[in-house]
């Protein structure tokens, strides 16, 4: 049932603020992170992470080897699961694997999984479907508890998966004595406010809803963002072509000046991810550079920025994780609203399944 959403996908943006929630639930102590799901000894002996994973549950895997390396002082990789597949991986057994997968399903996904298991190495599935292949195969399997997602287009298990992640970082880090009691309570102070960062508010709905008039034509988008914004950037992206069908690359920001840039016009719209707490000053320098040369730019920011031809304002907070899921929320509903404009079917757009079970 769509609950009076006019798709399924909007129902599980609105969903995600309560899904998040119920991913917690339990899970979060003052002082520290539980997952009595998992071996007590699974982290034993870990001197790394290889994370592997297709599409956006990918980006939620890319998004956590930032926080895996800050927080947890664990060198992590993340790969996408069908070029792990036929690379002829290095695998050592002081080397935990991760797999996410929404569906615990997808083909590529569960290949690299069984290569890493028959290779001896510990293993563990965020997967948001139980009794899924996946979780079947898997040593240790933390659940997403996102719930049913319908829209072909991942929303709600990007954000819960993307929560589970950073819990695990936080997990691994008090478990290897490498986090003060200070940060780690800041950390799962900001933590519980995620719900709150990831309600829809009515005026940045009626934003996007506006904005979306402004972007069906043109040679395409550019979506930036340095540090986790990049993987956020990524899946923006993904999202706006899955859907409207539209031209649509992320990049991490910093790069713009070895290529992508010679592109810029008028008619390539920019998306710049422009958070305030982290490296503001770095993401504001590469918009100005995409500004002079015309590109038209959409700045998602809590900060103005007078160069902006168009602007959509998030809530202050004092974390950066907690700007990276407001600014999830405006580029999933900015994709959906444009996807509508331009009369697609949102739940299920063309030449897309919900799982991808061949490869
Ligand atoms: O079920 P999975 O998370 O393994 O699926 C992986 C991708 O197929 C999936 O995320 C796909 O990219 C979505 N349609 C993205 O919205």
């Amino acid at each position: 049932q769509k609950d009076g959403f006019r798709f399924f996908m909007e129902k599980e943006i609105y969903e995600q603020s309560d899904v998040v929630s119920d991913c917690m639930l339990g899970r979060l102590k003052d002082e520290e992170i539980l997952f009595d799901e998992i071996d007590k000894s699974l982290i034993d002996g870990i001197n790394e992470i290889k994370i592997c994973a297709c599409g956006t549950s990918y980006h939620a895997g890319l998004t956590s080897s930032y926080l895996f390396e800050r927080l947890a002082k664990v060198k992590c990789n993340v790969e996408i699961a069908s070029e792990f597949r036929y690379k002829e991986p290095l695998l050592t057994k002081d080397t935990l694997f991760i797999v996410i997968s929404q569906s615990g399903e997808t083909a590529d996904t569960l290949e690299a999984l069984k290569m890493a298991k028959n290779a001896g190495l510990k293993s563990l599935v965020i997967c948001n479907v139980d009794n899924s292949s996946m979780t079947r195969t898997a040593n240790n399997t933390i659940l997403t508890r996102a719930g049913i997602e319908k829209g072909v287009a991942s929303t709600k298990a990007f954000s819960t998966q993307t929560v589970v992640l950073w819990m695990l970082a936080l997990y691994f880090a008090k478990a290897k004595n490498v986090i003060s009691k200070e940060k780690l309570q800041s950390e799962i102070h900001a933590l519980r406010e995620v719900p709150k960062s990831l309600k829809v508010l009515d005026k940045v709905h009626e934003k996007a809803r506006r904005l979306s008039k402004r972007y069906l034509h043109g040679h395409g988008f550019f979506f930036i963002g340095r540090d986790v914004f990049f993987p956020l950037a990524l899946e923006g992206a993904l999202k706006l072509k899955e859907i409207s069908y539209l031209h649509a690359e992320g990049y991490p920001a910093g790069e713009m000046k070895h290529g992508p840039i010679a592109l810029a016009d008028p008619e390539l719209f920019t998306i710049a991810l422009m958070p305030e707490n982290l490296l503001y000053d770095k993401i504001k320098s590469n918009v100005e550079e995409l500004s002079a040369r015309d590109s038209t730019i959409c700045a998602i920011s809590p900060l103005d920025f007078e160069l902006a031809d168009d602007f959509i304002k998030t809530c202050k907070t004092d974390h950066y994780m907690l700007e990276f899921f407001e600014m999830l929320v405006v580029l999933q509903l900015l994709s959906m609203e444009i996807s509508i404009r331009l009369g697609n079917d949102v739940d299920m757009p063309r030449n897309l399944a919900k799982s991808v079970t061949v490869e």
